[in-house]
């Protein structure tokens, strides 16, 4: 009876280091730091051609006190709501690049004369 009792707290405390990997993330579908540090440094850093501290204070990632991370949440609920949009349209998924281009902001376009 021990035993269970043991490895049933291990399994909750197992459970809860799980959960607590990933702070607040709300719009992003990663359920793993790893994942979803992946997808920083391959897409979101380059695609905008910035560094991880343009977003996030380096030492509380989890933290949205700058207004860039905030804008980049909405962008990335948009980019999502975006690709749901065209699925039945088989094209490829469009991401930051789309519109960044490797720039922190899209170019815009020539002024009508
Ligand atoms: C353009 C802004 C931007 C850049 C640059 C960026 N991030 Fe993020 N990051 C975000 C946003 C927005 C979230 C939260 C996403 C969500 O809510 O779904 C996030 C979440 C995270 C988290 C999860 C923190 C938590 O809540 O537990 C980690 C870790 C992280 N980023 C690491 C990085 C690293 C490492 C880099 C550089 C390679 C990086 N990020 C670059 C915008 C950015
Ligand atoms: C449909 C086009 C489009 C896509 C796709 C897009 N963005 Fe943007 N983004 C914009 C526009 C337009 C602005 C505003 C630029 C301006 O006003 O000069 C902007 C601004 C931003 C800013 C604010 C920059 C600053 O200096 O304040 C961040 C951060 C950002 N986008 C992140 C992202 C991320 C991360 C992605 C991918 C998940 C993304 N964007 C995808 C169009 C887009």
């Amino acid at each position: 009876m021990k035993k269970i009792i043991v490895i049933f707290g291990l399994l909750i405390g197992f459970l809860i280091a799980q959960k607590s990997d990933l702070k607040n993330v709300k719009v992003l579908p990663y359920k793993t730091k790893r994942e979803l540090v992946k997808f920083m440094k391959s897409v979101v850093a380059p695609e905008l051609g910035v560094k991880c501290n343009f977003c996030h204070n380096m030492t509380d990632y989890p933290s949205d006190e700058k207004d860039h991370k905030k804008v980049a949440r909405q962008m990335m609920a948009m980019v999502q709501n975006a690709n749901k949009t065209m699925n039945n349209l088989n094209f490829h998924e469009i991401s930051c690049w789309v519109c960044h281009r490797g720039n922190e902001h899209p170019d815009h376009p020539p002024k009508k004369k």
